[in-house]
């Protein structure tokens, strides 16, 4: 069986068996993931983090536009996340991304930890809205907290049911539809501002 063939199938099992993580039975295709990473300038040197890369299909295409940048991808499923790796390597594109099989929570409380550079992209698939109000909440504050001043979190949803838990934290947000993709998507660009005191 080809790699494609086994990835799309291990992706598709884990949309049934897990569906509430996985958050779908498809990757994403090619016009939703364009949408994604169109903000990204091709000559970005910094770092970008991706959260619930899934088998890939996003990390792959960032990959080869950014080839400077440094590209920390995480997945929760070890299934996917190997397969991500695989497909990286068969394109071989590897080199310039890390994958780790590990929670975006987990990854992003670490880069905290660290004082490492912040990251100018946080880009997510993660299914926000099977997540419940509180981890939701929580894990938008954490990707508020580790992004850099002035960056962007870009976030895809087959719905808008998050889009004022998006606002709340980053009033500088904009949304569109993506009609082309199954199924359909959102993606919302919100971009991290500091309030400005009265005044300055
Ligand atoms: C809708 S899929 C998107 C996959 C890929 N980014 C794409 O666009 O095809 C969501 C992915 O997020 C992963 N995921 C869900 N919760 C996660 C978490 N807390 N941390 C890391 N990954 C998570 C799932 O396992 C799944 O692969």
């Amino acid at each position: 069986m080809s790699s494609a063939l086994t990835t799309h199938l291990n992706f598709f099992w884990a949309g049934l068996l897990k569906h509430g993580q996985t958050g779908g039975i498809v990757p994403s295709q090619r016009f939703l993931i364009a949408r994604m990473i169109a903000p990204v300038p091709e000559a970005y040197r910094g770092k970008i983090i991706e959260l619930g890369a899934g088998a890939g299909a996003l990390t792959l295409r960032l990959a080869a536009r950014c080839p400077q940048a440094r590209i920390l991808a995480c997945e929760i499923n070890p299934i996917l996340a190997r397969d991500n790796r695989n497909t990286l390597a068969a394109a071989g594109l590897d080199g310039r991304v890390k994958v780790l099989a590990d929670s975006a929570e987990h990854v992003l409380r670490e880069l905290g930890r660290g004082g490492s550079e912040r990251p100018d992209f946080i880009i997510s698939g993660i299914p926000l809205g099977n997540l419940g109000k509180e981890k939701a909440g929580a894990l938008l504050d954490t990707i508020r907290q580790t992004l850099g001043q002035g960056g962007m979190y870009i976030q895809f949803q087959h719905s808008l049911l998050d889009r004022r838990k998006i606002k709340a934290r980053f009033p500088n947000t904009i949304s569109t539809f993506v009609a082309l993709n199954f199924p359909p998507a959102f993606v919302y660009y919100a971009q991290k501002r500091e309030a400005v005191a009265p005044g300055r």
